[in-house]
């Protein structure tokens, strides 16, 4: 391990606060503990706060207790965001780090970012880049804003290198290292194992959703229901259900099958959901992280959603988008069931050591900028 080079420490916030964001910031911890010279301190949002949502992942990835929770919960987007900057505020204004870094694109993402940059310390963002071109979605207007303002924008793919290009970015904030989110599936994978009291077919079929596009409105949710119950004659269906899903079908008294072959289960821990994708013969999801983690598995995955920011799992990887179509969902499941669904390849740098990419650019940058 290169240690940093003499001179100050080097004092780093990483701020995580969505289920997302823990398996991205957990191997940057890691790769940056092997420098000498850093102090690390671990913001918690809050955001998900739920032991299935949060500790669960805690504990799994190996993460440490975070050293400060800001406690913001739930709220509208505007609430949560506020509070996050609220509260992340003074943390700064106290600790005076040398880089705050942010992760993925939920709220804690942007809310973190707009408090750093206007206390004029720098914002390195992992997972930069990524573009769905659909600002109906909240998760576009944080990753377009978030990497407007941040200083070190860090990609996981070619393409948002270009998005970010096309955006006015100066090329040499942009940095290609892969995925980190894959880093911890690769150290992972071997400890993975499906949840104890489930019995799974043979095959079955993986489902995730809670995209507002999928869950917040009534006939969408009732007519996806219908479709996994019809489904569920001809492979198992698995469906861990996201709180936010949960609330809706209790809200719009929506019925959900139950039974051997159509199984509602709480949200899983990173473990047990690794090993339900790897098992899967198909995963039916509108999640972002899921398209990549069944890329990287290599197993068929159908994202109920008109359009991705994670293209290259398209064109290279296994996912394809089945949009709002649930007779294409049908079609393409029972494509799978009968042997023909995607294989796909592992994109470039989706190798296990992007974090350690990560820490060398890091580094590097914050040692040859003397911090302000
Ligand atoms: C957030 C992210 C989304 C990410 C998802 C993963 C934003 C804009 N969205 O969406 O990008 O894919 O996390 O899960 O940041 N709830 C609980 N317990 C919890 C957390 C949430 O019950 O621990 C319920 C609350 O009622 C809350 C709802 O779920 O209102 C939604 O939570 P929220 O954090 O607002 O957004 P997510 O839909 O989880």
């Amino acid at each position: 391990m290169i240690a940093t080079r003499g001179g100050p420490s080097l004092h780093i916030i990483h701020i995580v606060g969505a289920r997302p964001n823990f398996m991205k910031a957990a191997p940057v911890l890691r790769a940056l503990e092997g420098y000498e010279g850093i102090s690390q301190t671990l913001v918690h949002t809050g955001q998900h706060y739920d032991a299935n949502m949060s500790e669960v992942f805690f504990r799994q990835l190996g993460l440490p207790q975070p050293d400060i929770n800001l406690g913001v919960g739930s709220g509208s987007h505007a609430q949560q965001t506020a509070r996050v900057m609220l509260a992340f505020e003074e943390v700064v204004t106290s600790q005076r780090p040398d880089l705050v870094m942010v992760y993925g694109d939920v709220n804690s993402t942007l809310a973190a970012t707009l408090v750093s940059v206007k206390l004029g310390i720098e914002v390195a963002h992992v997972e930069a880049g990524l573009r769905s071109f659909d600002r109906t979605m909240p998760e576009e207007l944080n990753r377009l804003a978030t990497d407007q303002l941040a200083d070190i924008l860090l990609t996981p793919s070619a393409d948002g290198d270009a998005n970010l290009l096309r955006e006015g970015i100066p090329a040499d904030r942009i940095h290609c290292v892969g995925n980190v989110m894959i880093d911890t599936l690769v150290r992972l994978l071997p400890s993975a194992s499906p949840p104890a009291s489930v019995t799974l077919a043979q095959r079955y079929a993986l489902v995730t959703l809670h995209r507002p596009s999928n869950v917040d409105d009534p006939e969408a949710l009732r007519n996806l229901v219908a479709t996994l119950d019809a489904l569920s004659h001809h492979v198992q269906i698995v469906f861990p259900i996201h709180p936010r899903t949960r609330q809706r079908l209790d809200a719009w008294r929506i019925e959900v099958p139950r039974g051997d072959s159509f199984l509602l289960l709480e949200p899983q821990g990173y473990l047990q959901f690794l090993a339900l994708q790897r098992d899967a013969t198909v995963v039916i999801t509108d999640s972002g992280g899921i398209q990549e983690e069944t890329t990287y598995l290599g197993v068929p995955c159908l994202t109920v959603r008109e359009n991705t920011e994670r293209p290259i799992t398209v064109t290279q990887g296994t996912n394809i988008l089945v949009g709002q179509d649930l007779a294409r969902l049908h079609t393409e499941v029972e494509r799978v069931l009968r042997g023909e669904g995607e294989h796909g390849q592992i994109p470039p740098l989706w190798d296990g050591h992007a974090a350690e990419r990560i820490a060398d650019i890091v580094v590097d940058i914050t040692e040859t900028q003397p911090s302000s």
